[in-house]
């Protein structure tokens, strides 16, 4: 098989996964979008069978020699295979054999479909959260001229006013409209431009555990650092991070204090790693920081789950449902994802931010979103 390496540089640099497949189905050839689709790396899977891959795939397995034997590809839509570890994954796939210098070999091609479906929603998120931002800006500029005018008069109100005992109501007012300024404020506030340098992750996590080791002392949570100390530097803007980070954070320690909590063993978990070939956007995929947040409070309520990321999603009573909309809006001014997974006694935030060249952030100065 010569010009073997020009195929996998091919190969390589394609979003879709692909597996070259000999005649007996063991693979030869992993990119790097498979290895990511099959947890597994290319050093692992190269001269396993195609069925100790994708376990109990027997009728597909079948389907794919018989194609080979009668030199006929096909397309498999929807099809649900299960890797060794349990995980199943949802794809299309399409077989096609092929004669590589006199010998018989198969192309798999693998769409996974949570891959396309994320997209989809991350398109559809950004959207609508665009959308969102137009609208709150309008109303925010609509609400604070009038609360401007509203406290002046209460305060002058409050300097007129013949019986002391009256100036309680006209500080509800003042108190009132200040508070409602808060909230116009920080409902826009996360369009401040990023102000980024080259900075150590670190400094940001350590920055968020020093902030809240004050404000979980005595109540029974246990903070836990999982760092990795050789993580290279980042270009960002360490003040906006940590406004995203401590966001999650406080949100891990209020569902660890809620009252679904029985016991007092709550636990938030801070975690650096390096992750290697993050898929930002369809095409572009590159190393990125991961830092993961993780308690083992009651989790998202299942009917929020699709939504906490917008504006005012809130399941708690004094809850302004800002703060992951916010976190999530700075993420992605850094070209990072913020995502999400829970369930009862575990839950998961993980920013994934991307090494940037210091030449490509001149070159392009941040868009104001
Ligand atoms: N770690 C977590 N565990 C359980 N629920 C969470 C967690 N983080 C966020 N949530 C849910 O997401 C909602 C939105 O969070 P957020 O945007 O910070 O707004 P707020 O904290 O004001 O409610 C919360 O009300 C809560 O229901
Ligand atoms: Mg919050």
């Amino acid at each position: 098989m010569e010009g073997r390496i020009e195929y996998k540089r091919l190969l390589d640099s394609l979003t879709t996964a692909v597996l070259l497949l000999d005649e007996d189905l063991q693979i030869r050839i992993v990119n790097p979008a498979a290895e990511d689709l099959m947890a597994m790396s290319s050093r692992k899977a190269v001269g396993l069978f195609l069925g100790e891959v994708f376990v109990n795939a027997t009728e597909d397995i079948e389907a794919m020699r018989e194609a080979l034997l009668v030199r006929n590809g096909f397309t498999k839509r929807l099809a649900r295979l299960h890797l060794p570890l349990g995980k199943a994954v949802e794809l299309d796939y399409t077989i096609t054999p092929i004669d590589l210098d006199g010998e018989l070999f198969a192309l798999l091609e693998m769409n996974s479909l949570e891959y396309s479906q994320r997209i989809n929603r991350d398109h559809f998120f950004s959207s609508t959260q665009a959308t969102t931002q137009e609208l709150v800006r309008g109303l925010a500029h609509e609400i604070k001229n009038p609360l401007g005018g509203l406290r002046g008069a209460a305060q002058l109100l409050a300097r007129e006013l013949p019986d002391e005992e009256l100036i309680d109501y006209t500080n509800v007012i003042i108190d009132e409209a200040d508070r409602l300024r808060n909230l116009v404020d920080r409902l826009t506030g996360y369009r401040k431009p990023l102000e980024k340098r080259s900075i150590n992750i670190h400094e940001v996590v350590e920055r968020v555990r020093n902030l809240v080791e004050a404000e979980i002392d005595g109540r029974g949570i246990h903070l836990v650092r999982d760092y990795d100390p050789s993580i290279p530097p980042l270009m960002a803007d360490p003040e906006q991070l940590i406004q995203a980070t401590l966001n999650i954070v406080r949100n891990a320690m209020q569902s660890l204090s809620s009252p679904d909590v029985k016991h007092d063993l709550g636990t938030i978990t801070l975690r650096t790693r390096t992750t290697h070939k993050v898929t930002f956007g369809p095409r572009s995929r590159q190393p990125a920081v991961a830092v993961e947040i993780m308690d083992n409070g009651p989790g998202i309520p299942e009917h929020l789950r699709e939504s906490i990321f917008f504006p005012m999603v809130t399941s708690r009573p004094q809850g302004t449902g800002l703060g992951l909309s916010i976190a999530h809006a700075i993420v992605s001014r850094h070209q990072g994802l913020l995502e999400c997974e829970s369930e009862s006694g575990n839950t998961c935030f993980r920013l994934l931010l991307p090494y940037q060249r210091e030449a490509r952030i001149r070159r392009q100065p941040e868009a104001q979103s």
